[in-house]
């Protein structure tokens, strides 16, 4: 291959330029980062982001966070002579979700033409970022950094944690039998027309669960998911708000789809 030439999508030409839907600076990419206590981290990632990718806009959801989170939000975005930061204040921690669903709706009211899930904890390199979006000007719908694939990586999390999320996993992939090696992960990237289709106004998950929900939700919508390689640093500040609640809700609402899609299966099958 000549140099110069574009490695990632093997693909060159005039027809590339046309396909490319968001700039190699993030323009017309939303990132939204959902924040409950994350007043350390935030301008960390936030810095960490403006410099990888200058062009690409934020937008913190933050759940009136009793440590100030939402005050340095607002002093982030003040201090963005581009407008390049918003903020969505909400009353009350509502869980990760529901913070993701209002920041889609926010993005899907203008015209971003990407929307980038990711944590305000460091856990999400924003280094790595560029991989998502690479796989979405190539043509993928939906990208998910994975750390299950080859090249992915876990650094620093504890076992307890590795073995909680791996067996999550294996549990949603045995339930659902969706082929994604990392159906839990929450850094992503989605073409708004995946949102657009996947009838957002009737998710019900509340937690963390939501992150297998919309992925399920477009692997049975037919569309082009990927999984590329990253590195998952476990946050060096704060705490997780992972809790019981959480995982009750996934292992219950995973079931309740597994046996769904496979009922819609069979009465298809039964048809004439
Ligand atoms: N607004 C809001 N409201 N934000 C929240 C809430 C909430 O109720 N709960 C969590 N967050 C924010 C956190 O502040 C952080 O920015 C992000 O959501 C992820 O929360 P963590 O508590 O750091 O998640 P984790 O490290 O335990 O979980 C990671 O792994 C999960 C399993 O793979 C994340 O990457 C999850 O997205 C992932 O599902
Ligand atoms: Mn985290």
């Amino acid at each position: 291959m000549a140099a110069g030439t574009d490695a990632t999508s093997g693909r060159n030409g005039p027809d590339d330029a046309s396909r490319q839907v968001v700039g190699s600076d993030g323009a017309g990419a939303l990132v939204v980062i959902p924040t409950f206590n994350e007043r350390d981290n935030l301008p960390l990632i936030v810095g960490r982001l403006r410099t990888a990718l200058p062009g690409i806009h934020v937008l913190v959801v933050d759940d009136s966070s009793p440590d100030g989170t939402g005050d340095v939000a607002d002093d982030l975005a003040a201090r963005d002579d581009k407008s390049r930061i918003q903020v969505l204040h909400r009353v009350e921690k509502d869980g990760l979700g529901r913070a993701y669903l209002a920041g889609f709706a926010w993005g899907l009211d203008r015209d971003y033409q990407v929307i980038v899930e990711m944590d305000a904890d460091g856990s999400h390199a924003p280094e790595q970022l560029s991989r998502l979006l690479d796989a979405i000007n190539d043509g993928a719908d939906l990208v998910i950094g994975s750390r299950y694939v080859p090249g992915g990586k876990l650094v620093n999390w504890p076992r307890r944690r590795e073995f909680l999320s791996r067996g999550a996993n294996t549990y949603a992939r045995l339930a659902l039998g969706a082929r994604v090696h990392d159906i839990t992960a929450g850094f992503r990237a989605y073409r708004r027309i995946v949102l657009e289709k996947i009838q957002l106004d009737t998710v019900e998950s509340a937690g963390y669960c939501f992150q297998i929900d919309l992925a399920w939700r477009s692997v049975r919508a037919g569309f082009d998911v990927r999984e590329v390689p990253i590195t998952f640093t476990e946050r060096e500040v704060g705490e997780s708000k992972m809790s019981g609640g959480v995982m009750t809700e996934a292992f219950t609402m995973v079931a309740r789809w597994g046996i769904q899609s496979r009922l819609e299966r069979w009465g298809v099958g039964r048809r004439p």
